[in-house]
């Protein structure tokens, strides 16, 4: 039984990516006559026609590799239907280079995005394989997300660290995480590296609350407090504005992003010297954990039982503990938020983190 593969990463890279790509590709060689073609730069490579053959080779030594070897965009979905100034019609150009590359199917890594023109794709007829992946474990439909452990492990490291400096100081540190809809890093990373505030997209906080607690840890005599805020958390009192209006209120006022605006804001009302740590990008860098290494390869072995049996149109899952698949249609659209009841946010309450509220 033969199937000829293409494979694309799309969106935000992450640790994993090049794991479960070999995950893929060493389970597929063991199960059939497979063969691989690499597309470049996520869909936009699928796009422009920018793809290559690959060998058996190239799928050695990456298990431990950081970011993607077949490189990523962003393609925005909300774009795939509309031509622009270059006058390509973007769905049919996916479409008559999956026919060029003579594939069987496409195996699609990535995030919301990436699903919602995964999902484009399959109702257009083309055999499709979602996998799913980002650091912000946002994708309905699946416990975990492979990328998102390796970034609570490097953004548990950073709030451990802010800890000795907030603390030799005694100041009020504000670490920004990344998470724009959705705020599991920072819940998870918050929780981990035992910060005393964890400020959420899905809990909008009040300022008074905040200032609050950090009035009452210097009551007990605890000299520093340690803010863990997502990036996309906003003050309650904007909650009636969408995340652009917020965001150009942040850029009227000179603000880079929520942190500094909230530093600010503390620092004026308390008079305590407040600092601001956005790690950025390095939560994305690096070698994935072993605990990515391993949901990257059963994620990538699960897939090529999928494209075996040609089960196509699903995305892999973890569901309680095992990997499993759900539909492209039922993921596509849908983000995975922190629920304001769930278990781990009622786990800070009861240790007394304070989300804002
Ligand atoms: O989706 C993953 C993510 O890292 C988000 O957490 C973050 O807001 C965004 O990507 C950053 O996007 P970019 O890498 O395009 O700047």
């Amino acid at each position: 039984m033969k199937r000829r593969i293409g494979i694309l990463t799309s969106g935000g890279d992450c640790p994993g990516l090049n794991a479960a790509i070999r995950g893929v590709a060493r389970a597929s060689y063991e199960l059939f006559d497979a063969e691989f073609v690499g597309i470049a730069d996520g869909y936009k490579g699928l796009i422009e026609g920018d793809y290559r053959e690959m060998s058996r080779s190239e799928f050695s030594g990456i298990l431990t590799l950081g970011g993607t070897i077949l490189g990523t965009s962003r393609q925005p979905y909300r774009n795939m239907r509309v031509i622009e100034d270059d006058n390509v019609d973007k769905v049919e150009a996916m479409k008559a280079n999956y026919k060029k590359m003579g594939l069987d199917c496409l195996v699609t890594l990535g995030g919301n995005g990436t699903h919602k023109t995964a999902n484009l794709l399959s109702e257009e007829g083309l055999n499709v394989i979602g996998l799913p992946k980002t650091i912000d474990n946002d994708i309905w439909g699946t416990d975990v997300t492979f990328g998102f452990h390796t970034a609570v492990d490097i953004a548990t490291d950073v709030v451990d660290r802010i800890h000795t400096t907030a603390n030799s100081h005694g100041r009020i540190m504000v670490i920004e995480l990344m998470g724009n809809k959705a705020g599991w890093l920072t819940l998870y990373a918050g929780i981990a590296g035992g910060a005393d505030i964890v400020l959420l997209p899905e809990i909008p906080y009040r300022l008074e609350t905040v200032i609050a607690s950090i009035e009452r840890r210097i009551e007990h005599h605890r000299s520093f407090t340690i803010i863990a805020i997502a990036e996309g958390a906003y003050d309650k009192s904007w909650a009636d504005k969408k995340r652009k209006e917020r965001a150009q209120l942040l850029k009227e006022g000179n603000f880079p992003s929520v942190s500094y605006y909230l530093a600010d804001q503390i620092q004026k009302e308390t008079g305590l010297e407040t600092r601001v740590v956005v790690p950025g990008h390095y939560q994305r860098g690096g070698s994935p954990s072993p605990y990515d290494r391993v949901l990257s390869t059963q994620f990538g072995v699960y897939a090529a039982h999928l494209i075996a049996e040609e089960n196509y149109g699903q995305t892999v899952a973890m569901k309680g503990g095992q990997v499993s698949h759900n539909s492209l249609k039922a993921v596509a659209g849908k983000t995975k938020f922190v629920p304001v009841d769930h278990q781990m946010v009622q786990c800070g309450r009861d240790i007394g983190i304070s989300f804002g509220e």
